[in-house]
């Protein structure tokens, strides 16, 4: 780190000139240039719509063109669809520190999320209350809430965008 960085997080503030160092200093600069963002923008964005990484849209395209439009119902072995929630499980797993087998990549955030509280819920049944943080995303909220609801669960600490109301506590 440059010697005019903050050593920790007192300061709030980064200059551009800073901004600029930390970035020569990132040890995953490389990987920028896999990343496609229109010319001057800055994105700090990081959730579903994070920067399009350079490869997508050629492997989309073979995706819906020859895999599904030729190989059809037989990609799901041909092309290996079958064995993806595992495989890039696997490559997962050691990012988040779990062994081979431990994590798999399938569904959408909300259903996985829907599964997760449902199971929690289930695997303690004395469990009564699921909390959440105020500025969660907001479709997270309303699932934590449904999910509390038909469990007959509290939710608290949230805010529902969707009805407005404070969950209670
Ligand atoms: C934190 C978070 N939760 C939920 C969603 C919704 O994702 P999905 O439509 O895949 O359920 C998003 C999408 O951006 C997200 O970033």
């Amino acid at each position: 780190m440059p010697s005019d960085m903050p050593s920790d997080h007192s300061s709030r503030t980064v200059s551009r000139e800073q901004a600029a160092a930390l970035d020569a200093a990132d040890p995953l600069r490389a990987l920028r240039s896999r990343f496609v963002l229109p010319e001057g923008v800055l994105y700090l964005d990081g959730n579903s719509l994070g920067a399009l990484p350079a490869g997508t849209p050629a492997r989309v395209a073979e995706l819906v063109e020859r895999e599904w439009g030729q190989g059809l119902i037989r990609s799901w072995n041909d092309a290996g669809w079958y064995d993806l929630p595992r495989g890039l499980g696997d490559r997962i797993a050691p990012l988040v520190g779990a062994a081979p087998g431990q994590v798999v990549v399938c569904d959408s955030t909300s259903v996985n999320l829907f599964k997760v509280l449902s199971a929690a819920l289930r695997l303690r049944p004395g469990r009564r209350v699921i909390v959440s943080e105020l500025g969660s995303f907001p479709t997270d909220l309303y699932l934590t809430e449904g999910v509390g609801e038909s469990a007959g669960a509290t939710t608290r600490g949230g805010c529902s965008a969707a009805t407005g109301t404070t969950w209670s506590s």
